[in-house]
């Protein structure tokens, strides 16, 4: 009998094949540049592994990459053939492969959470239904899954940083920052190469806006993650947001420029930090030059093929923001057609229907002067984005938009009110409380205007 380096039964060739497994999703857990190059010695050990091609099958479809699909359905019929031999663990992988074929992420989830539950060490079904739970912003699922799996595991079991990190983020994601914290710290220390929760820790920083600690924390660990696969981009980005709210706008386009869009790349998260940032700046007024440029060009290459609508929107602020209105219009029109194909069963056209297009209108809207039509739409939308998934601070982005397009179209009552909610819960954020403080003098509170400019001037000032 082979078992992986966690105990669980394998079916493959030798114990070299699932050494080569283990390997593989070693990388894959460290977010390392050499997971592909893994995964390929894989199928030159073992070629007809039925783990060998379920691995394959949900690597190409993580990258949400069209051009990968095909590759993806090759693998998923290379697992559906080798079924017959594998174990009860295994076949439920081949069903999970099967529902996300399929289109159905919460069947695809329900199988992992499953596996875990009957094989706690199962650290490749956890994994990934943590990250499909996060992308879909099933986020009580994401905590509950950890919660209920940690106790099944102890330092002894290979890759428990991981596990702790994972931990921490799904309690940061439901906003308990405290509890988070510590266990995100541990996972680094216990492993500096876990990225993922060097990131938790990030976001614990961000949310509750503990600047100089979010620009140190990276700092700190800026060698080890540089040394990681390209989600250290995304890190590099988390800690420019720092520099933002301290208004540090040379700063943020230095790291833009050096740090995470050095180069065009075709990379989603890549594509998402850079349009974000850039949307950030320009809702600040800042000069960002012609780097709308290189994103847009990217982005135009992804008209076709919706399969992820976090994706499609930060696309769509590059395209409208960019200036390719006709290539925007087009992303909308297809958006459109993706959620009306909405049913039981297809999650990600639900997710266009109840979030992507409604944020994709206010985006082509806000880049059009449209500002009526911003606040408009993103009034209630606000409150529905959770199911497009990707961060609270990701998210955050088009909250900004609502409030800057409440000021610019002049709702300043509106706008008093946004900002007052924004202060009270990011109160490290000088441009928040600066913005506040000039539409408090706009409506003539006087007193109230002064205390808040001087909160902005204080920021800046410790
Ligand atoms: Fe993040």
């Amino acid at each position: 009998m082979l078992r992986d380096k966690r105990g669980l039964e394998m079916t493959a060739a030798d114990q070299a094949a699932v050494d080569a497994y283990d390997a593989t999703i070693d990388a894959y857990l460290a977010q390392g540049r050499d997971t592909g190059e893994l995964l390929k010695r894989l199928g030159d050990t073992d070629p007809d592994m039925v783990m060998g091609h379920v691995l394959r099958g949900y690597f190409f479809r993580l990258p949400a990459q069209v051009h990968l699909l095909p590759r993806a359905e090759k693998s998923l019929e290379a697992a559906r053939a080798a079924a017959p031999r594998a174990n009860a663990r295994e076949k439920l992988h081949i069903a999970a492969l099967e529902a996300w074929a399929a289109g159905d992420l919460r069947k695809c989830n329900a199988t992992w959470d499953r596996i875990v539950i009957d094989y706690p060490h199962d650290i490749l079904a956890f994994r990934l239904a943590h990250f499909l739970h996060f992308y879909i912003g099933d986020l009580e699922r994401m905590r509950n899954s950890a919660v209920r799996t940690m106790p099944r595991w102890s330092q002894e079991v290979p890759g428990y940083s991981f596990m702790l990190g994972c931990h921490a983020f799904a309690l940061e994601e439901n906003g308990h920052y405290a509890e988070a914290e510590p266990l995100g710290r541990r996972a680094v220390a216990m492993n500096e190469n876990d990225i993922w929760a060097g990131h938790a820790i990030a976001h614990v920083l961000e949310m509750t806006g503990r600047r100089q600690d979010g620009i140190q924390w990276v700092d700190e660990h800026e060698e080890a993650w540089r040394a990681r696969g390209i989600f250290a981009h995304h890190i590099w980005w988390h800690r420019t947001l720092h520099y933002l709210e301290l208004e540090q706008y040379e700063r943020v386009l230095d790291a833009f420029d050096r740090q995470f869009w050095t180069e065009a790349s075709e990379d989603n998260t890549d594509i998402g930090n850079a349009s974000s940032m850039l949307m950030r700046l320009a809702m600040l007024g800042i000069d960002v030059g012609d780097r709308w440029e290189s994103i847009a060009e990217v982005s135009a290459g992804r008209l076709e093929g919706r399969l992820r609508a976090f994706n499609d929107v930060h696309f769509m602020m590059a395209l409208a923001m960019g200036g390719k209105t006709a290539e925007a219009e087009m992303m909308l029109a297809s958006m459109r057609e993706a959620a009306a194909a909405a049913r039981p069963g297809q999650t990600m056209a639900e997710v266009y229907a109840r979030a992507g297009v409604p944020i994709a209108e206010a985006i082509l809207a806000y880049a059009k002067g449209e500002h009526a039509r911003v606040v408009e739409i993103m009034e209630p939308a606000r409150y529905e984005m959770r199911p497009i998934g990707g961060s609270w601070a990701q998210r955050d982005c088009w909250v900004r938009m609502l409030i800057d397009s409440a000021l610019r179209d002049g709702q300043d009552a509106l706008a008093r009110a946004l900002l007052a909610e924004r202060v009270a819960v990011q109160p490290t954020s000088a441009p928040s409380w600066r913005a506040y403080g000039d539409v408090l003098a706009r409506q003539g509170a006087a007193d109230d205007a002064a205390t808040a400019h001087a909160r902005a001037a204080n920021l800046l000032a410790a």
